[in-house]
């Protein structure tokens, strides 16, 4: 789940052959294949228009598929320092760095390792310029964007819209002076989530009328995130022509920054079933917690969609081993009734979960496996223990 909330997952994939009792619990397992098909789609798409294609790290940050990674984009975008780090230690090529606001003791640091820097105001951009200027004499290249408003909504939830009102992400398009692009050689925007390629053509055309003045100077536009293009659905022939048209008007790069179309249906979370009380409806205490493991599940909300699920038979209320009264995951009826101990899996889990884990409660943390589903090899990459519970408090 993104930044903007409403998932669409549910595709099991190849999972349905993947031995749930073959990893520890609880476990991210993450099918290497499907992401080399989401990659693969993304490369094509980037190959056929001529975008450069950046892997959004907020999203989907499991650096040990980096080399896949890298094989297929650009390069990533950052949200930060840490991130930048992050990008400049695992993945290599090219680096965007946008965030809503920067502190001036990390910039330096940000501009050595990113391509393009984002600003979310004129006003950073402005108190900063003194120490992009510093970098630069010190040899450092860095390209200058500004983030914008489109000021036209295409979310379907006003907590998750970036164009809703008083919205503090991009300058809203209305308000862009002459004077702001000094110093600045692209826009960049992200409105979108789990979107089809007609919000995004939508939003250009609600735009162009006003970016049209400034667009003469400018060297490239990064359309963020949000972009489902590795769907089936989606219409990537019409993102093609949409992108080589703007290059070839514009005379443009443009930028796409997909994350979770990188990851999209390629990752499950897999639990244990650890008690089943009753209380009015039948009740299932699992290894999962949707506040420390799944928290768009409570934040958003949402209902991940379980591996082999049906909608007959037993209904069982799951949720997680916490002591927050909501950390409830959602009604499931499996295939066969739960018994204590039994595993079961939620799919779709691979982006905005990992990245959003948390040690709540002292609730462990997931493990996290590779899977290759046409040589059913499993790796396990990494555990968790004690320690990464502690060394996060003193
Ligand atoms: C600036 C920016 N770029 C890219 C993304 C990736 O979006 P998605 O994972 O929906 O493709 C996000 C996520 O919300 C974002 O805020």
């Amino acid at each position: 789940m993104s930044d903007f909330g409403l998932p669409q997952s549910g595709d099991e994939g190849d999972f349905g052959k993947f031995d749930l009792r073959s990893v520890p619990s609880p476990c991210f397992v993450m099918d290497e294949v499907a992401i080399e098909r989401n990659l693969a789609i993304l490369a094509a798409v980037k190959a056929q228009s001529g975008a450069k294609v950046l892997l959004a790290l907020k999203a989907f940050s499991m650096f040990s598929l980096a080399p896949l990674v890298r094989t297929y984009l650009d390069g990533t975008c950052a949200s930060g320092l840490f991130e930048a780090q992050l990008a400049n230690r695992h993945y290599g090529g090219s680096l965007t760095t946008f965030c809503a606001g920067y502190k001036p003791q990390d910039l330096p640091e940000i501009i050595k390792l990113s391509d393009h820097l984002i600003f979310n105001s004129v006003g950073q951009k402005d108190r900063f310029s003194s120490i992009v200027e510093t970098m630069r004499a010190a040899g450092e290249q860095v390209s200058i964007g500004l983030r914008i408003n489109p000021e036209h909504s295409e979310g379907h939830t006003e907590k998750y819209d970036p164009c809703a009102p008083c919205s503090r992400l991009g300058i809203p398009v209305s308000q862009l002076r002459t004077s702001d692009f000094v110093d600045v050689e692209g826009i960049h925007m992200h409105t979108l989530c789990e979107q089809g390629f007609e919000p995004l053509e939508r939003t250009w055309a609600a735009i162009l009328p006003k970016i049209e003045p400034y667009l003469a100077n400018l060297k490239w536009i990064n359309f963020g995130g949000g972009h489902h293009i590795t769907r089936p659905d989606y219409n990537r022939d019409g993102l093609i022509e949409f992108i080589k048209d703007i290059r070839t008007k514009h005379q443009v790069d443009v930028y796409l920054e997909p994350g979770e179309a990188s990851a999209i249906d390629a990752g499950i979370l897999v639990g244990e079933v650890l008690d089943l009380p009753k209380n009015d409806k039948q009740l299932a205490i699992t290894d999962i917690s949707a506040t420390c493991h799944m928290p768009d599940v409570i934040e958003a909300p949402y209902r991940p969609a379980m591996l082999g699920e049906t909608n007959k038979g037993t209904s069982f209320l799951l949720g997680g081993p916490s002591c927050l009264a909501g950390d409830i995951i959602g009604e499931y009826q499996p295939a066969a009734p739960f018994e204590i101990g039994d595993r079961f899996a939620f799919l779709d889990q691979a982006h905005y979960s990992m990245v959003k884990t948390n040690t709540f409660n002292g609730v462990p943390l997931p493990a996290i496996a590779i899977w290759n589903s046409q040589t059913n090899q499993t790796r396990l990459i990494k555990q968790f223990g004690y320690d990464d519970f502690e060394q996060r408090l003193s």
